[in-house]
């Protein structure tokens, strides 16, 4: 039900291009030095991948999510410090704002943010509602035409370098998460202070940093939808933001494969290519198996969203599952690399670093079985879709 177009094949062949050609040369440096990647978002700006799915009309690429999992796969495979950056812009933030936001927000908003000029975050976890969502302690107080906004964010994408907010913070206590709401915010406004910037196991050159907001006055035009609406609105896009993370753990699996392909064709041990020892040989066939049911479960929660059919199962599914399959098998490839699979230089070290925030962020593993194991339990056997739907 998703054969590529033509359409497809040139945006994976530009990322691919891109990454290869353009992301790889310094991609060893910017991990080990933490840098941002300045110059190389500028250029995925450029080719338009800060805004893939965002209209036209907003100055986005209007493309379908599938376009937008296939370019993210292919950055991933070689830096995934760049393709967070890009998915959080592009899943959680234009995607969160098109698709729930006033036109005045859109028309305001999502030109900067989709042509990259501004970077967005999404500012959820705080630190002590991580998977525990609901237990938001950031209140945006109504003060009438405006909201009061205080509290603590923290490990927040793009938090040194973004330009607007997406921020959840409880206005009615007493409702729980019915209380909560979104505020977009901008981040030269008084109040608004940027902490320091985490040094990470992996996504080094990614800036996460926490954020305090300090009675930052937000006008009330800038809350997204109805009052209370907050958590649904994180829920609903974390949803979409699930696939985005989803398929950079699939690209950073393939990514550490194709690495392992090369590198056991080409070196020998015992007289001949390691690839010809069945020890390697068999790893080989398990990281395909596994890489390619992880595809297909990635471009089918993508399908499902272009179809307008319910995504939020099959987005946990393949975030769950890809993650996974990242970790295992960037693992793998490092033991495939033998001693030099340890060292920076033959990038699989790094691939498995970065493996490991894919089982975190946007919702741990964890996570991902409870809204896999509730929907099931709750009648929901099988994905819901036209395919394997049928009596
Ligand atoms: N769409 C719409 N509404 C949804 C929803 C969805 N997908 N999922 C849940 N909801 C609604 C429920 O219907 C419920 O509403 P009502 O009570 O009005 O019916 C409400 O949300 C609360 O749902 P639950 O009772 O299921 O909530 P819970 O407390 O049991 O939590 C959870 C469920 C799945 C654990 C959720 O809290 C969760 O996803 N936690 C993880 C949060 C997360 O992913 N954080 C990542 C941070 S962002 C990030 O990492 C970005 C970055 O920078 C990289």
């Amino acid at each position: 039900m998703f054969q590529l177009t033509e359409e497809h094949f040139a945006v994976k062949e530009a990322a691919r291009n891109f990454a290869q050609n353009e992301l790889k040369p310094g991609v060893i440096e910017r991990d080990s030095k933490m840098q941002y990647p300045t110059e190389q978002v500028r250029k995925m700006a450029e080719l338009g991948f800060m805004g893939m799915m965002v209209s036209p009309e907003y100055g986005g690429g209007g493309m379908d999510t599938l376009s937008y999992v296939l370019a993210m796969e292919e950055i991933s495979k070689i830096d995934s410090s760049c393709s967070v950056i890009m998915s959080v812009n592009n899943s959680l933030v234009c995607w969160g704002i098109e698709t729930f936001g006033t036109e005045a927000q859109k028309r305001k908003y999502l030109p900067k943010l989709a042509t990259g000029e501004w970077i967005g975050s999404f500012c959820l976890s705080e630190p002590e509602a991580g998977s525990d969502a609901t237990s938001q302690r950031t209140t945006a107080v109504d003060m009438g035409d405006y909201y009061l906004l205080n509290g603590t964010k923290n490990w927040i994408t793009n938090g040194g370098t973004s330009k607007v907010h997406l921020v959840m913070a409880q206005t009615y206590p007493e409702k729980g998460h019915r209380g909560i709401n979104c505020l977009i915010v901008e981040t030269d406004w008084q109040g608004v202070t940027i902490g320091a910037k985490e040094d990470k196991l992996g996504i080094r050159a990614s800036d996460t940093h926490t954020i305090m907001y300090n009675d930052v006055k937000v006008p009330k035009e800038n809350r997204i939808g109805d009052d209370g609406f907050g958590f649904k609105f994180a829920m609903k896009t974390l949803s979409g933001g699930r696939i985005g993370i989803a398929s950079q753990a699939l690209g950073i699996a393939a990514g550490a494969y194709e690495l392992s392909v090369a590198y056991a064709k080409e070196r020998e041990a015992f007289g001949k290519p390691i690839a010809q020892h069945q020890a390697i040989a068999f790893k080989i066939a398990d990281m395909a198996t596994d890489i390619e049911a992880a595809r297909m479960l990635v471009y089918r929660a993508a399908w499902l969203k272009d179809q307008h059919l319910d995504y939020d199962q099959a987005a946990a599914m393949a975030k769950l599952f890809a993650s996974e399959v990242a970790m295992k098998h960037t693992v793998e490839a490092v033991q495939i690399h033998g001693g030099y699979g340890f060292v920076k230089e033959y990038h699989v070290e790094r691939l498995m670093r970065d493996a490991k925030i894919t089982q975190i962020y946007e919702g741990t593993s964890e996570v991902q079985r409870i809204v896999v194991s509730r929907n099931v339990l709750n009648g929901a056997l099988y994905v819901d879709s036209p395919v394997l739907s049928m009596p």
